[in-house]
């Protein structure tokens, strides 16, 4: 059991410092290179010649023209995935363990180029720079890496069964994959999507955010680069009906999401009729716990960074914060300091701790659910408005005596506001705690090994974070219960979202000799 918070603070600390101080400069300009529609390995303009300006939400300045993807553009790259896949290509007909070195090429290239990489993400997303290059881009290649070593790990069994026949399974890729990805963390997600469908022979049309579609037409690049054949890859940038051709494509057989739930829902209802296999990952109201035995200093900087980190837009975002009463004024007082020390500004600065909301409507939203905050009697004790004259940046926002009822205690804000809820009784926490039609993440503060495990086994949460929050690693799944969504990325449940078993029984007849 964790006893010396404070130490284990320190000691993050020092590995933060380690880590940050090589950290190479930003390019603040970098060069766009690719805006097109990237189809069977082919940089191409859109069929009707539609294009939309993608904008840095920190300066509020259109930096690119991207082209549109229309339905027949979606037709174009959905056959060339499914030529990609014919049974006899060069890609189906590849060695498992060609599939994994092509992700360590393609891995290798995002190292080469992850200043480059870093920047651009910035630039397009206005997630702070040191967060884009440790964070993002860092995790990007460590998740290729991971799944390049399962691509000749992915496979059956042989089956004991009557002695007359010979009985196996074979791990086959399920075809052409829509995958349509947020703009929250854009290419690590291209990257959770891509790496497990390509580990097992997948083709794959991917459509960015509209928001944010500069890092993964990059990324096409590169998979081109390190030697995907043409078709394997197809990256799409649109809008909604960009991604909803995808999902009604009668030749896509497979469709995996990251967004909101009510694009999630539809994209569910839309695949009902085709029985296309579907992956969710949808939103979160993530409960975080703090007992009063955690160490205070410790547990309301983690409750901090659980909400705002990347603006407050994260799926998981411990956005309730449930305080045990006996510390919940000192809490309150402290967390309201820490968000007033939140350096907002320019995401490219080094010391910046938080850039701009993604656009102008989501910071609205922001705003809106700040407003019913205060008009349902929640105490705004800190930030509340925009920050600054150009950029969509908002103060780093607390409230508390926050009711459950409360739009801002059942809503995903996808912002930097934190909502501080008081407890007092554990079985009417877990109950509060659960009391979502979400399911995402869950966390817990305490040195009480009881009280950890109980809630644990309580909490209806895809993952349980204890004496910490936003830990990742490519090895652990992550998904969601109830309205979170359905399945599991990363780890060896990624492999199985992409995989079809077939089951293969062969008579074996007696020869008399
Ligand atoms: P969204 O769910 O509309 O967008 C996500 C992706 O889905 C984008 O690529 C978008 O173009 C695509 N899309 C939109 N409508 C579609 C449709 N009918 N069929 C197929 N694809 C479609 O999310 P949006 O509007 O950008 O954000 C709204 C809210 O959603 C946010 O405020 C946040 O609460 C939540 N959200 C959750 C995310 C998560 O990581 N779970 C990520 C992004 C947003
Ligand atoms: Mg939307």
């Amino acid at each position: 059991m964790l006893r010396n918070f404070a130490k284990v603070v320190q000691i993050q600390k020092a590995k933060f410092a380690a880590a940050a101080a090589p950290a190479p400069q930003p390019q603040t300009s970098p060069e766009i290179l690719y805006t097109g529609l990237f189809i069977n390995n082919e940089w191409v303009k859109s069929s009707d010649g539609k294009t939309f300006p993608t904008e840095n939400p920190a300066t509020e300045k259109i930096i690119a023209e991207v082209q549109q993807a229309s339905k027949a553009d979606v037709d174009k790259a959905v056959k060339a995935a499914k030529d990609a896949f014919r049974f006899g290509s060069p890609w189906r007909r590849m060695d498992a363990s060609e599939r994994g070195y092509l992700l360590n090429k393609l891995a290798d290239l995002v190292d080469r180029d992850k200043v480059y990489l870093a920047s651009l993400e910035t630039l397009d997303n206005g997630k702070p720079y040191l967060a884009s290059y440790y964070g993002d881009v860092t995790a990007l290649s460590k998740n290729l890496r991971y799944y390049a070593g399962w691509a000749d790990k992915n496979h059956g069994m042989v089956l004991p069964t009557d002695g007359n026949y010979f009985a196996y399974t074979r791990h086959e890729p399920v075809g052409v994959c829509g995958q349509i990805i947020p703009w929250n963390f854009p290419l690590l997600m291209a990257g959770w999507k891509l790496g497990p469908a390509l580990a097992t022979g997948n083709t794959v049309i991917l459509k960015p955010a509209e928001q944010t579609p500069l890092t993964a037409l990059y990324l096409a690049q590169l998979t081109k680069e390190a030697g995907f054949p043409p078709g394997v890859v197809n990256v799409l940038p649109g809008f909604g009906d960009t991604g909803a051709a995808i999902v009604d494509h009668p030749d896509v057989d497979k469709i995996a999401f990251t967004g909101s739930t009510e694009v999630g829902k539809a994209i569910q209802r839309g695949v009902a009729d085709s029985i296309k296999r579907l992956t969710l990952e949808l939103g979160g109201k993530s409960p975080n716990i703090v007992f009063a035995d955690a160490d205070l200093d410790y547990a309301v900087e983690k409750a901090h960074m659980a909400v705002f980190y990347n603006m407050g837009q994260c799926c998981c975002a411990g956005s309730r914060t449930f305080v045990e009463d006996s510390i919940y004024d000192k809490f309150v007082e402290m967390s309201v300091e820490r968000a007033k020390r939140r350096v907002v500004g320019d995401p490219f600065a080094a010391d910046t701790e938080q850039g701009p909301q993604v656009d102008g409507e989501q910071r609205a939203q922001v705003l809106r659910l700040i407003e019913s905050g205060k008009r349902q009697g929640a105490r705004l004790v800190a930030g509340g408005e925009r920050a600054g004259h150009v950029g969509y940046f908002v103060q780093p926002t607390v409230f508390c005596d926050v009711r459950d009822h409360m739009d801002i205690a059942r809503r995903e804000i996808f912002g930097p506001v934190q909502q501080i809820m008081k407890f007092s009784q554990i079985d009417e926490l877990l109950e509060r705690a659960n009391d979502t039609h979400y399911g995402l993440a869950a966390a817990l503060f305490t040195g009480d090994l009881d009280k950890a495990n109980y809630l644990i086994q309580g909490l209806r949460a895809g993952t349980v974070w204890v004496n910490d929050y936003n830990v990742f690693g490519n090895q652990v799944p992550f998904g969601g219960y109830k309205q979170s969504g359905i399945g599991r990325e990363n780890g060896p449940y990624g492999i199985h979202n992409y995989t079809e078993v077939k089951s293969v029984i062969v008579k074996i007849t007696e020869k008399n000799s």
